[in-house]
């Protein structure tokens, strides 16, 4: 069974890393293949990454939180809290996603980071790097690419200016990169 390591950085309260399981479960189903997967997600803070490792969301039908080709109770139990207002609708990840994720907290900025270089398939970095400096922001996104295994890809949000990156590496859509040789 292929082995497939997908780093996700910065992952907030885990809407995004869960997001990746499911669709590489979708994916599994599509390609009929099973791969082993393991998706560890950093965070800087402690009591957000607690939230996203419960995996317990509100849940409001009007939201459009799901995109059409995901059928939400094939990866979440519902479940109905009664409170002051009214009821409260949430939704748990089940297990099944649960067992492709590990949580630790990081800081991008630190040097002592837990991954190895060409650990991963694919790395995640979305909408944060807007946050540091040209120079740290250049830190980071060498790291994160050293990470990546050849012929793996790095994601980062939309409005992130990844200007050194795209002097030195293929550019294969926006903001998404292929790590095509050893270069930092
Ligand atoms: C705007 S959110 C982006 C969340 C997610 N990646 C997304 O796109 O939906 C930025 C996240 O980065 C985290 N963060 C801020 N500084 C960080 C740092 N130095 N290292 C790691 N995470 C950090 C914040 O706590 C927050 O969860």
């Amino acid at each position: 069974m292929r082995n497939l390591q997908i780093e996700c950085s910065a992952s907030f309260t885990g809407e995004e890393p869960y997001s990746m399981a499911i669709t590489v479960l979708e994916a599994q189903s599509e390609l009929g293949k099973t791969f082993n997967t393991s998706i560890p997600a950093t965070e800087i803070y402690t009591n957000v990454l607690q939230y996203a490792a419960n995996g317990v969301y509100r849940y409001s039908k009007s939201s459009k939180e799901f995109p059409n080709w995901i059928k939400p109770s094939k990866y979440f139990k519902r479940r109905v809290k009664k409170n002051l207002s009214g009821e409260e609708v949430l939704i748990k990840v089940k297990d099944k996603l649960k067992r492709m994720l590990s949580f630790q907290v990081k800081n991008l900025s630190d040097d002592n980071y837990p991954f190895s270089k060409n650990q991963f398939d694919i790395v995640f970095c979305r909408n944060i790097l807007i946050y540091f400096s040209i120079e740290d922001k250049n830190k980071i996104l060498k790291k994160l690419f050293s990470h990546l295994k050849i012929g793996g890809t790095l994601y980062l949000g939309h409005s992130e200016n990844p200007q050194d990156l795209v002097n030195h590496v293929k550019r294969i859509g926006q903001n998404i990169f292929i790590k095509e040789k050893e270069i930092f």
